[in-house]
């Protein structure tokens, strides 16, 4: 840990963290862009690298052990520019709060992204300041109908089976409140439909699902 601070302390620049926005190329800001050109070394998802990495820099695709990505970035640091890119918005259930952690914000620079939430909200014409987001994508949420009842809008990063499950089974405790499945948001094969508790616990998980509970009435 000392040392990796040591090093980048000594870099001829911070880390930068990229959000890419939730899949489309066109969906990525200008300063995301900027920022990786002239990147010598491009850390992230292999989509993530096809899609976004010059060709003439080192490219390091990581999966979703965090500790190894970890290692990878440490591994380049000497390299020179290291650019980490992420899904949608770094703020958001991504690699860049273990980044921020392991290597400090003084050593870090982070580009906002557009959020796979702001695309679902988006997608319904929503606003959602009032909106709670939970993710399901890692670990299950912590939370009781009982406090998820008192939101009108719930967005669920459910990218995964049991994520799925666990929707299901909200949507049936939450009788009050339609259910909208966002899939492969901003991308050609984008899906916005009206759903059920049933409909959603037979859905195959993909990893780019955001379901949104409104309450009924809202969208009317
Ligand atoms: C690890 S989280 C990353 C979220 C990302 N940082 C963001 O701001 O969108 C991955 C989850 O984002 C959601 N997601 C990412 N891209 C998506 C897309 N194009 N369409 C729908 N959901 C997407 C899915 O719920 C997926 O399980």
């Amino acid at each position: 840990m000392g040392e990796i601070e040591l090093q980048t302390k000594t870099l001829p620049s911070p880390i930068t963290i990229v959000g890419c926005g939730p899949g489309s190329p066109e969906a990525i800001t200008l300063a995301g862009l900027r920022a990786i050109e002239d990147a010598a070394v491009v850390v992230g998802a292999p989509r993530l690298l096809e899609c976004f990495a010059p060709p003439d820099a080192a490219q390091v695709p990581v999966g979703v052990d965090v500790e190894t990505a970890l290692a990878a970035i440490a591994r380049h640091l000497p390299e020179g520019k290291v650019v980490v890119l992420v899904t949608g918005d770094p703020g958001i259930s991504s690699l860049a709060r273990p980044v921020l952690r392991r290597f400090g914000r003084h050593a870090c620079k982070v580009i906002p992204g557009i959020s796979a939430v702001q695309a679902a909200f988006a997608s319904l014409g929503l606003d959602w300041l009032d909106a709670r987001l939970i993710s399901a994508h890692g670990r299950m949420p912590d939370i009781t109908v009982d406090e998820l009842v008192r939101y009108d809008k719930i967005a669920v990063l459910a990218g995964t089976q049991p994520a799925m499950q666990w929707a299901a089974r909200v949507a049936e405790a939450l009788p009050h409140f339609e259910m909208y499945v966002c899939r492969d948001l901003t991308l050609p094969a984008q899906q916005v439909q009206l759903t059920s508790a049933d409909e959603i616990r037979q859905m195959p998980a993909a990893g780019r699902i955001i379901l949104i509970f409104v309450k009924k009435g809202i969208l009317s």
